[in-house]
């Protein structure tokens, strides 16, 4: 996977995914490169609190997981925790609706806010009892068991409504369709066709065939392209230099940025292709440049809707009023993202404005000051430190340690992109 740059740790969205199908195989298998960090942690201990062997969970080393079968889990004594994680929580669902026994399931403050309605409405069409707080939220109960085959035309383009959904039809042996309206990232369709199960995708409908079983796996799971996006962008606000990222995943259902930065005149350079698990990977660089608005389709968002705050973080250096169109969803992830960036870019001096679904940031070369209100957001923090590397910046985090929900050596690795080379 090349050599010489930065690594970024392991990507979040396939951790999850091969941990939860190495579950489901029927055997021992080994994953190299998984992500060590909060939101993998969480999946790993419901893992074992549902029965699977899942070995330690570092940095360095290889995770082992000991499959059980389709449907390995027992039930479980306690209430599973899936902490600040959606991922965990909505997945598990899906997982779980196949067995038959009763779970709860919770998460932190920031997790019981989040809408459950929209994986535990299918699930029910397929034959799971799952009653939520306020009909859509953590803490939440689901007894699975018997399920029917599910034909879902989703009406949010979600990655974790979509595997959820597949998931279930693995845990309960029965085929599943799902539409959604632009395409989410294909990850778990990529690891399942790995696998050898049969997945058909038409347009923007996937279908996944139960399989007889899953065959252990090994292999090593890509760099994160949403954490590599912030060592990037620092290095296009950079002055002069370059930064390198290596083995870092680039699923085209993923790289949205990269498209977005193009258009508003830089460039991230792709070096020395390879493939893992089913994914494409490069190393990437970047390079200083001066930047122009732009605006951003509501069909492009699922590609970058993770970067979205680093996107208007760095539109607040361009030239010009960038548009992102379509970024409700913003308001219902970790915190009300698009809330969040509006009024912290206004509290540093820049004209930005979340209105319904669209967010409007307005570029400057004023240096920018303040105190930024992360609620515990990991992306916020990561995006709001980017843009306080740019010249005069001095932006000061309220909580600079919810980096370890997805990239727990993210300043040390910051100050390397700022530095090296
Ligand atoms: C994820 C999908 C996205 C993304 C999240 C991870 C996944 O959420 O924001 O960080 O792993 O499936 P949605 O599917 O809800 O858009």
């Amino acid at each position: 996977m090349g050599g010489g740059g930065i690594r970024v740790p392991g990507d979040k969205s396939i951790t999850h995914r091969a941990l939860m199908l190495a579950a489901l195989s029927s055997g021992r298998c080994r994953l190299g490169g998984a992500l060590a960090a909060g939101d993998t942690r969480a999946t790993a201990s419901v893992l074992r609190a549902l029965g699977v062997t899942v070995g330690p969970l570092g940095a360095d080393r290889a995770i082992r997981i000991t499959g059980g079968g389709l449907r390995p889990f027992r039930a479980p004594h306690v209430t599973l925790d899936c902490r600040n994680s959606g991922t965990t929580a909505r997945l598990l669902l899906g997982l779980l609706a196949g067995h038959a026994f009763e779970a709860s399931l919770t998460g932190d403050r920031s997790l019981r806010r989040r809408p459950m309605a929209r994986i535990a409405e299918p699930l029910r069409r397929m034959g799971a009892e799952i009653t939520a707080s306020d009909g859509d939220r953590l803490p939440a109960r689901i007894r699975g068991g018997a399920l029917k085959p599910l034909v879902w035309d989703s009406p949010v383009a979600s990655a974790q409504v979509k595997t959820a959904l597949f998931f279930a039809g693995l845990t309960g042996g029965v085929r599943v369709t799902v539409t959604e309206p632009f395409h989410s990232r294909d990850h778990a369709e990529r690891l399942l066709r790995l696998l050898g199960v049969h997945v058909d995708v038409d347009g923007t409908a996937t279908r996944v065939d139960p399989p007889e079983s899953i065959a252990p796996f090994d292999g090593d799971i890509p760099g994160d392209y949403s954490s590599a996006a912030y060592l990037l962008a620092a290095g296009l606000l950079r002055r002069s230099g370059e930064v390198v990222v290596e083995g870092v995943g680039i699923n085209p259902t993923r790289t949205g940025f990269a498209r977005v930065i193009e258009r508003m005149g830089a460039r991230i350079e792709v070096q020395g292709r390879w493939m893992s698990l089913g994914e494409p990977g490069a190393t990437l660089v970047a390079r200083p440049a001066r930047l122009r608005s732009t605006e951003v389709r509501a069909d492009e968002v699922p590609a970058l809707v993770d970067e979205v705050p680093l996107l208007a973080c760095l539109a607040a250096r361009a030239e010009g009023t960038s548009v992102f169109h379509g970024v409700g969803e913003l308001r219902v992830k970790e915190s009300d993202r698009l809330a969040l960036v509006a009024k912290n870019l206004a509290a540093a001096g820049v004209d930005a404005v979340a209105e319904a679904d669209t967010l409007r940031v307005t570029g400057t070369d004023r240096p920018l000051r303040g105190l930024v209100e992360t609620a515990g957001d990991h992306r916020l923090a990561m995006a709001f430190a980017v843009l306080g590397t740019a010249p005069g910046g001095e932006l000061e985090l309220d909580d600079a340690g919810c980096v370890a929900i997805s990239y727990p050596g993210f300043f040390q690795d910051l100050v390397r992109a700022l530095t090296d080379a």
